[in-house]
């Protein structure tokens, strides 16, 4: 069972994000692949139970670099289905588009048909920080990859 997480980072503040979730996945027992975006392939995909995309809000939106990696995943469009999706976002400002950034990648998970998991506590979508995450901002990015972690075992038993 394992999860791959693709982020992208121009100032490091998604990676450290990138990494609490990571940490989180191995946590609820689950391998955890983390990759750069520039150092992603789609082609790993089908090797994973799930896909968690991280990125830095750039205009209310995902960047660039991880809109590409998800038009090149249509290469496996309708073979993805049923996977564990989710998504996490560092923005500048408070109420300034993360929570936009991370539905965005959400929907696109949802037309490859991922599951994807909310949370009745905080950040509801997906775990959101403002500039460097402190340690509060990394314990959500723990408990979303723990709680992703254990979805994918849920699904896959
Ligand atoms: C081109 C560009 C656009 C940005 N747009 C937004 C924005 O719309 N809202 C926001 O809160 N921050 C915005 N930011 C700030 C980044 O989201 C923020 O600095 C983030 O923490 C960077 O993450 P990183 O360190 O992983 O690169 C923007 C930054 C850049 C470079």
């Amino acid at each position: 069972m394992k999860l791959l997480i693709v982020y992208d980072s121009r100032t490091g503040n998604t990676e450290k994000m990138a990494h609490a979730v990571s940490e989180g996945v191995k946590s609820a027992g689950v391998e955890a692949t983390l990759r750069k975006v520039d150092e992603a392939s789609v082609d790993e995909l089908p090797l994973y139970q799930g896909l968690i995309l991280g990125s830095p809000v750039y205009y209310g939106l995902p960047s660039s670099k991880i809109k590409e990696f998800l038009d090149v995943s249509v290469k496996h469009h309708g073979k993805l289905e049923g996977m564990v999706g989710g998504a996490f976002a560092s923005s500048g400002g408070t109420h300034t588009g993360a929570e936009t950034t991370i539905i965005s990648l959400l929907e696109a998970l949802m037309v490859h048909g991922m599951v994807v998991q909310g949370t009745s506590s905080t950040n509801h979508y997906g775990a959101a920080s403002v500039g460097a995450p402190d340690e509060k901002a990394l314990e959500v990015c723990r408990r979303m990859g723990e709680r992703l972690g254990k979805l994918a075992k849920k699904l896959n038993t």
